[in-house]
């Protein structure tokens, strides 16, 4: 696989349909977790031109910054804090169309406005992760970002 990306103009249904089997090429056949997330947060991030791609590991009961593309991040997130780690405590995807607006946002950067946040699981369907995407314009996310996303978490298991 070239390490190049075909990004496409289009619908955002036509860029992740163009993005997807990208991405699953980039990480088929590479068994590293670090070098697989790191190049997920670098194609959405090339591709959609977001804010803020990242993950975030479960480490002893925490979030710990992990591989991400954007400005830099607050490197702890708590369970239950945030939008990350509500998503972690309720293992679920957070579609937030306006951070101001939800209990508890951290704001690692004052440009974000709106914020999808989604697990990461293993195999006993615990949450070992989330990626988080943040957004300048407000609501930004919608049902069709978690379809797709959601795709591509659930090919990352750990
Ligand atoms: N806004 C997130 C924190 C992480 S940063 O945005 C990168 C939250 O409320 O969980």
């Amino acid at each position: 696989m070239a390490e190049d990306l075909l990004l496409i103009q289009g619908t955002k249904e036509e860029q992740y349909q163009a993005l997807l089997p990208q991405i699953k090429a980039l990480i088929d056949g590479e068994e590293d977790l670090i070098a697989n997330l790191a190049n997920i947060a670098a194609a959405l991030k090339q591709q959609f031109g977001w804010l803020w791609v990242g993950f975030y590991l479960v480490k002893r009961e925490i979030l710990v910054l992990g591989p991400f593309q954007g400005p830099v991040a607050c490197t702890r997130i708590q369970k239950g804090r945030g939008v990350c780690g509500k998503s972690w405590e309720l293992a679920q995807t957070l579609i937030v169309p306006d951070v101001e607006k939800f209990p508890g946002h951290i704001a690692c950067s004052s440009l974000s406005k709106s914020e999808i946040v989604l697990p990461l699981f293993d195999n006993n369907e615990t949450v070992t992760g989330v990626l988080d995407i943040d957004s300048e314009q407000l609501d930004t996310f919608d049902e069709t970002d978690q379809l797709y996303l959601e795709e591509i978490v659930s090919w990352i298991s750990f």
